[in-house]
């Protein structure tokens, strides 16, 4: 196996995005799988071995995933339930796909057509599909805290799908997997998240991981988007896209979670686009190979110009193909856990 940090990060063209990887570069299937964990609730608490582990997974989930035969057994017999009470495109359906995937029953709990709707709770819901004995819960809920909450009170497996302004540790793995693949590296890049950092989980697991494995993470956002204290995460803290672009090997952006804003934190749409919108003006402060990403959904023109999403140095619809791979790996490296009857 060519060593991660040395692996050169081998570029070909594809109809999606220049930067996607050759996959014959590839390391096989790690037989030293370091994650003693029995649910994924976050990034924080997580060692760098234990993160290294799930994306040296990832890479041969990846290479699953671009076979026509697409099927594994390491989840046969089991049960997956998808508990989503936020919406949801990338996460709930790669954690479907990566279930079936491994040979799992996947079942998609439909919160709106569900008891929740007449009062039912969160913990109720979890301890009632609990009985029904499955052997993972991917949870997603708009308060953070709620899924470990969760997992307090279950039997099964549990993955945090995104809890509030929490954490979202799936996604920033698969960012992680994405970055490893184009620079061959993390340690020493330079990332630059920017956005609404303020009400962003993908933010906040992002600098956890990304400095655990000794990248340099900046945020950059205007001083109402800023979290409190986010700089003791790790991070360094601007508020001119200039000065937080300048040099970074990765530029990530973020949406405004309207959703979650109380008041109007940006004066309008168009003048946030206009200081921190990303178009190629504010992409040139940035190294010239900087790859730009984007956890999405994307609001195009309002935190990101729509053809710089598309532009070849892009590689947001990469991030949704290494979500598929992250999540498989989550799965499997939770299924080694699971007992046997
Ligand atoms: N990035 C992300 O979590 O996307 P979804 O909300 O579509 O799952």
């Amino acid at each position: 196996m060519v060593p991660r940090e040395t692996r050169a990060a081998t570029l070909a063209a594809s109809p999606n995005s220049a930067y996607t990887v050759p996959l014959m570069s590839i390391a096989a299937e790690p037989t030293d799988l370091s994650f003693p964990h029995r649910h994924l609730l976050g990034i924080e608490g997580l060692s760098r071995g234990e993160i290294t582990s799930l994306l040296d997974l990832a890479e041969a989930a990846a290479v699953l995933s671009r076979q026509v035969a697409k099927k594994r057994d390491d989840l046969r017999g089991r049960t997956l339930i998808n508990l989503f009470f936020e919406a949801s495109t990338r996460t709930q359906s790669s954690f479907e796909l990566a279930g079936k995937r491994l040979g799992a029953d996947v079942m998609n709990m439909s919160i709106p057509t569900s008891s929740v709707q007449k009062g039912e709770t969160l913990i109720d819901t979890a301890v009632t599909l609990n009985a029904m004995r499955p052997d993972i819960l991917v949870v997603r809920h708009h308060a953070a805290g709620a899924v470990e909450l969760l997992a307090q009170k279950v039997d099964c497996s549990v993955i945090n799908a995104g809890d509030g302004s929490h954490e979202h540790p799936t996604q920033a793995l698969l960012d992680a997997l994405t970055i490893r693949r184009h620079k061959g590296r993390i340690s020493g890049l330079i990332v630059a998240i920017c956005g609404d950092i303020l009400h962003s989980r993908v933010a906040r697991s992002n600098i956890l991981l990304l400095t655990a494995l000794s990248a340099r993470v900046r945020v950059v956002a205007p001083s109402t988007l800023l979290a409190p204290g986010i700089e003791r995460l790790g991070a360094e803290v601007y508020t001119s896209m200039r000065e937080g672009l300048k040099d970074a090997d990765i530029v990530m952006m973020l949406r405004l979670q309207r959703e979650r804003m109380s008041s109007s934190l940006v004066p309008s749409q168009r003048e946030y686009f206009h200081f921190f919108g990303l178009d190629y003006e504010k992409l040139a402060y940035a190294k010239p190979d900087a790859m730009v990403m984007h956890p999405g959904p994307m609001n195009r023109g309002v935190e990101i110009d729509s053809e710089v999403a598309d532009d070849a140095r892009s590689a947001i619809r990469e991030q949704v193909e290494m979500g598929v791979a992250v999540r498989i790996a989550v799965l499997q490296a939770l299924a080694r856990h699971l007992p046997n009857q």
